[in-house]
């Protein structure tokens, strides 16, 4: 396994809508990626890791709301489609792709995706609260979309001077 150079906003491949997994694109190079975006997101304590962030611009996600702790809940999806969502919960959000920018953001309490798991096979995942958040924020990073543009305008404003500042001083 590897570790990938991980995409930080504004490249172009974190705001491209990502191509969908064809059916012949279920194979070991797909599973090699799968890993290696596993490997990625536990090394950089991250709960989520979307394909484009590691300039893939493919449908699929990694994720793993435990840190590690249960295997059961480090899952791949592929070619994600929401398909239910309720509710609503503002809590704290962060992304690899924005290291060092956390913030508040408002999503939908509890959601149902659809998705293909490495096998091709099609399942269903309902989630709540930082499950939920999870799947809400990696499948829009498949949609070229980034938790900038889910924040409110003033906390967009507050987040684009701080990363001005950290590219200013090369830490970004
Ligand atoms: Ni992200």
């Amino acid at each position: 396994m590897s570790i990938l150079k991980i995409a930080h906003y504004p490249e172009p491949v974190l705001l491209s809508v990502a191509k969908p997994v064809m059916d012949e694109e279920f194979n070991d190079g797909l599973k090699k990626l799968v890993d290696d975006m596993f490997e990625t997101m536990y090394s950089s304590n991250g709960v989520g890791l979307a394909a484009p962030q590691v300039f893939v611009s493919q449908r699929l996600f990694v994720m793993d709301c435990s840190g590690g702790e249960d295997e059961k809940q480090k899952i791949a999806l592929i070619n994600p489609e929401i398909i239910h969502v309720e509710g609503e919960q503002n809590g704290d959000e962060g992304c690899l792709s924005f290291p060092g920018i956390y913030t508040k953001v408002k999503r939908e309490l509890r959601t149902v995706v659809r998705y293909q798991d490495v096998l091709g096979n099609v399942q269903e995942l309902d989630g709540t609260e930082l499950t939920a958040r999870c799947i809400l924020h990696e499948t829009d990073h498949c949609d070229g979309i980034v938790f900038l543009d889910r924040m409110t305008a003033l906390k967009r404003e507050m987040a684009k001077r701080k990363i001005k500042r950290l590219k200013r001083n090369g830490e970004w």
